[in-house]
């Protein structure tokens, strides 16, 4: 069993030390935020992901935290870079917090390996193992490892994985940073570190151009009356193309997408290529997250003064990360069209709303006397939404669902005026017979 220390104590970088720990490594965290360390030691959990408090409860025993690098070294075997990788003003990925970390790196004399977690543009690894030879850690190796974890699904994720990548300079270093993850059935592919981080890009770009995909058939259907939830099925059930990330809705976010796909694009840029798909994927999710506002207007006419409940702020459900959420851009339009809004999320914190946006955890107290409900995350506590008494709670009952969470007859069969994302016109998708909503037995 290996000896490891992960600097960031973040999604990725907490969820891969309880992981590893748990296949029986050592595994030292190391972060520069006091307060975060100081909660870890004290056995508190920061952030929200599944099975993740347990994980690192079961394996107390392998993990540590620490603010000091030269502890989280000490006989350390391999030291992952886990730490964030945002966006600068250009689009580009600000390595700072990379950097620091392999400045911070003390002479060694053990042979450490120094393996790349975060998403870096292809051309890091290059310049890093350059940097760490003119820093005398010319024994030091480097291997890009990229992660495909989800929020949400990120301990599964690490034990389920679809493959692991391994990308290094020496063959060596690839086999024995994959065979840290024995214990694991996977396929591993071994490349190279340009090919490693080039892997990751591709990945996140291609799930964002199905997601936009998907999301510009559904706003055809919605103009020629077909229902995008039925194409995509049909369309997925195609073994070339697979059910995955076709589901038609308000819009892709995250902490990774929107800064992974503008890095890729900038960089195909910076090295002389205009990616014109990656632009247009990015510009039609910029166009989806804005279309609900003209749902809402061709519905309820002026916007000002109605209020609008946005249900779910987080970026997806099982998380409280509100990074580049679709919600807070429709809350932003909404706001700057005269609305009133009021949000509800299970545990989003309310920190990252604007000044006169409420947060409410009792998503009837979101809905009582408003205008409008506004599907954002389809957290499952939504599934009963179209019930008597949110009908009776609203001042007029209309749904529009981001997410298609809801059966659109059933809604309507509850007396909801209902819209979702792809699902034809409304009088297209209504089944003959639907009872009007005042026909509805209270
Ligand atoms: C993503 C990648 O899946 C993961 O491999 C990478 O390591 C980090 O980025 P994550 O951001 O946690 O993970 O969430 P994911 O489940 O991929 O969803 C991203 C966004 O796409 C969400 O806003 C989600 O709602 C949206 N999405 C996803 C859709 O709108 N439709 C889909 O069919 C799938």
């Amino acid at each position: 069993m290996a000896r490891i220390a992960i600097f960031g104590a973040g999604y990725v970088g907490l969820v891969t030390g309880a992981c590893f720990a748990d296949l029986g490594h050592d595994v030292v965290v190391r972060d520069i935020l006091e307060e975060r360390v100081d909660e870890l030691r004290a056995g508190r959990v920061p952030i929200h992901e599944p099975g993740l408090e347990e994980l690192l409860a079961k394996n107390a025993n392998r993990l540590s935290f620490t603010l000091d690098v030269g502890e989280a070294l000490d006989g350390a075997e391999f030291a992952f870079v886990a730490v964030g990788t945002p966006p600068t003003a250009s689009g580009d990925a600000d390595l700072a917090a990379v950097w620091t970390v392999v400045h911070s790196l003390p002479q060694l004399d053990q042979g450490l390996i120094l393996v790349m977690k975060s998403t870096v543009p292809v051309g890091t690894g290059e310049k890093v193992r350059a940097e760490l030879d003119s820093l005398g850690l010319g024994h030091v190796g480097y291997v890009s490892n990229p992660e495909f974890l989800a929020e949400g699904t990120a301990v599964r994720d690490f034990t389920n994985p679809d493959r692991v990548v391994v990308g290094a300079f020496e063959p060596e270093h690839a086999e024995r940073v994959a065979a840290l993850y024995d214990g694991i059935e996977t396929t591993v592919v071994t490349t190279d570190v340009a090919s490693a981080e080039m892997i990751k890009l591709a990945s996140n770009a291609f799930l964002t151009t199905r997601v936009s995909f998907i999301n510009e058939i559904a706003n055809v259907c919605e103009l020629v009356g077909a229902d995008v939830t039925d194409v995509a099925l049909g369309v997925g059930l195609d073994a070339r193309l697979g059910p995955h990330f076709l589901r038609a809705g308000i819009g892709w976010g995250g902490s990774c997408f929107g800064k992974d796909v503008s890095a890729l694009k900038q960089l195909a840029g910076n090295s002389g290529y205009h990616f014109q798909l990656l632009a247009a994927v990015i510009e039609v999710n910029e166009l989806q997250k804005r279309r609900l506002v003209g749902k809402l207007k061709s519905q309820l006419g002026n916007l000002r003064g109605k209020v609008v409940a946005v249900l779910g702020v987080a970026f997806k459900p099982e998380t409280d990360d509100t990074r580049d959420a679709p919600s807070l851009v429709l809350i932003g339009r909404l706001l700057a069209e005269g609305a009133e809004v009021r949000a509800w999320d299970p545990i989003a914190p309310e920190r990252v709303l604007p000044q006169g946006v409420t947060l409410h955890r009792d998503h009837l107290d979101a809905l009582d006397g408003a205008d409008a409900a506004v599907i954002v995350t389809e957290w499952p506590q939504l599934r009963g939404l179209a019930s008597p008494e949110v009908r009776d709670a609203m001042r007029n009952p209309l749904i529009v669902d981001g997410r298609n969470l809801l059966d659109p007859s059933a809604a309507r069969a509850a007396g909801f005026s209902y819209e979702g994302v792809g699902r034809g016109s409304p009088s297209v998708a209504e089944p003959a017979g639907t009872p009007e909503p005042d026909a509805v037995p209270q």
